[in-house]
């Protein structure tokens, strides 16, 4: 286990054993390829018979929507500890309300974004400490933690590319200087470090064939170490190749 980076608090306090579900979340700088990457993966788990809750940070419920338009289209200064609380304040009511009735059902739970992206944009991003960012996401969703981070790392410049390729108007995160961004991915890879058997990180640049590959294999990996009897019966039953058999068998050490 690698040493902790400074500003970065220890891990998980729960485990992912306690639910039946599978939560797995995408993280990286705006412009990584997350929402492909989901869709891709939601696509393979469906096809497979499995039951997928399909959702994102902010903005995954209809208080949520509200809180995203105040968070990315607000013009004008948000102070930082006032933007911390309201991705956090979205952050609670989706947990509470999507991601653990999802994961007490045994449903897969693919999520854009999650308390990582707070730690990452809020803290290492803007002024405030890492620790005490983390610290409020864990109060807020009372200890949740994916069971899978897949960060999908992109050097900032050419994440900046793909965007203006794009032709959306930037949000307010989006907008900011270089450094900014610099910062966030610094933020991503410190907690990866901190955390290897939970983070997966790839290199964004790489096809998005392959990246969806890598994924399979983690969480295919991570559902064929479940015991037998603990919500994954309902996609098993039906079926269509089981990714759990087909992947975990070559599974390359790897970690996720
Ligand atoms: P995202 O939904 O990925 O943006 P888009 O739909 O435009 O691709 O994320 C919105 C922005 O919110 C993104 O710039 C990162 C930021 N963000 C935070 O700063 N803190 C957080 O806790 C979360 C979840 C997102």
């Amino acid at each position: 286990m690698t040493a902790e980076p400074t500003g970065v608090p220890s891990a998980p306090s729960r485990t992912s054993t306690e639910r039946p579900g599978l939560f797995v979340t995408f993280e990286g700088g705006d412009g990584a390829g997350k929402t492909t990457q989901a869709a891709m993966l939601e696509e393979w788990l469906r096809a497979a018979g499995r039951t997928v809750v399909r959702t994102r940070e902010p903005g995954g419920t209809d208080v949520g929507a509200i809180v995203r338009d105040l968070v990315l289209h607000h013009r004008g200064h948000i102070a930082p500890r006032a933007e911390a609380l309201l991705y956090a304040a979205d952050r609670a009511h989706h947990v509470e309300t999507v991601v653990r009735p999802a994961l007490a059902r045994g449903d897969i739970v693919i999520q854009d974004r999650y308390l990582d992206s707070s730690v990452a944009y809020q803290g290492a991003g803007r002024v405030l400490d890492a620790a005490d960012v983390r610290g409020l996401s864990l109060w807020a969703t009372d200890g949740l933690l994916p069971d899978i981070t897949v960060l999908l790392d992109l050097e900032p410049k050419t994440a900046r590319a793909r965007l203006d390729s794009d032709d959306k108007p930037f949000d307010r995160l989006e907008a900011e200087k270089s450094e900014f961004h610099d910062r966030v991915r610094a933020g991503f890879l410190r907690l990866a470090e901190a955390e290897p058997e939970r983070f997966l990180v790839l290199d964004a640049t790489e096809p998005a064939d392959t990246l969806a590959e890598r994924i399979r294999e983690a969480v295919a990996a991570r559902l064929g170490r479940r015991p037998p009897g603990d919500g994954r019966s309902r996609a098993s039953s039906s079926g269509a190749g089981a990714p759990e058999a087909t992947h975990a068998r070559r599974r390359r050490g790897a970690s996720a």
